[in-house]
């Protein structure tokens, strides 16, 4: 197995592997320190059936279950389709993922990683692109980081500013009461100590103590700051791309520029994570 940085701050590629077949402990040790390490990794080359897929993830952690439970893989529902051809309720197709966001924020144990297997692609376009949270952190002035630290974003299913969102995770067809979930705006990934922003725009309704136009103008701001070219790694799907990354200390989303009628369809598995302090 040969891991290769992809640029110095976000991204490594992982070649020589077929994760059909078991791997040692020092594999595994090696495949979970390169995600840790390099926030997002792309596995090349593989050849999954869903349970294969799925068994392949599991050497990252424990698969838990997803929203829209209406894109689970009936033989196999911890797998779920991403898919261009979803519609709502009435007939239009929905763009998931096409802004800045993480995912599940509105669980109490978000996803520690988010995994995403290419089934069907365009012939181009359609990347997905994954943003180092810890290098966004890093550079923020010192006085910004002191205003946020100890902040708390109120996560639900869907925040009010949603509407604002055009395209992002706007589905009619769920309709499920909002819980609240306090989660840590700088959080600090035990698997190194280090600290990254945590937020997601939708799923905030508003920060504790604030509004939510005033919680929304601060997280715009952040994500301003963050969502710079040399933190971004963006994918260029090809056929046998297994992509996974840290939610610990990413923020991800999808490009939808390519031509509508070609078929894009991507497997997703998250993997159950820890409480976020
Ligand atoms: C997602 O946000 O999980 C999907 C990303 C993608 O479709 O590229």
């Amino acid at each position: 197995m040969q891991v290769t940085k992809l640029s110095p701050l976000i991204g490594a590629e992982v070649t020589g592997l077929d994760l059909r077949n078991p791997v040692d402990a020092d594999t595994r040790r090696r495949l979970n320190e390169a995600v840790v390490d390099n926030v997002a990794l792309v596995i090349r080359d593989q050849d999954f059936t869903p349970e294969q897929y799925l068994a392949a993830v599991s050497l990252f952690g424990e698969p838990m279950d997803q929203h829209f439970t209406q894109y689970a893989l009936p033989h196999c529902p911890l797998v779920h389709e991403v898919s261009n051809r979803h519609q709502d309720k009435s007939g239009k197709r929905v763009k998931h993922g096409a802004g800045w966001h993480t995912d599940h924020t509105n669980h109490v144990r978000p996803p520690k990683n988010t995994s995403l297997y290419a089934v069907a692609l365009p012939s181009s376009g359609g990347d997905t692109a994954v943003v180092n949270m810890r290098a966004g952190y890093d550079a923020l002035p010192g006085d910004i980081k002191q205003k946020i630290q100890g902040m708390k974003t109120v996560n639900v299913f869907q925040g009010s500013a949603s509407a604002t969102y055009s395209g992002q995770s706007a589905d009619a067809q769920v309709e499920k009461k909002p819980e609240p979930v306090l989660q840590p705006l700088v959080r600090t990934n035990p698997d190194n100590g280090k600290k990254a922003l945590y937020f997601h725009p939708v799923k905030t309704e508003n920060i504790v103590g604030m509004n939510a136009e005033d919680s929304q103008a601060l997280l715009n701001d952040l994500l301003e700051r963050t969502v710079r070219d040399e933190f971004i790694y963006r994918h260029k799907w090809r056929k046998g791309d297994w992509l996974i990354w840290d939610n610990r200390a990413a923020m991800h989303r999808a490009y939808f520029d390519y031509d509508p009628n070609e078929y894009r369809l991507l497997y997703r598995v998250l993997v159950r994570g820890e409480l976020p302090v």
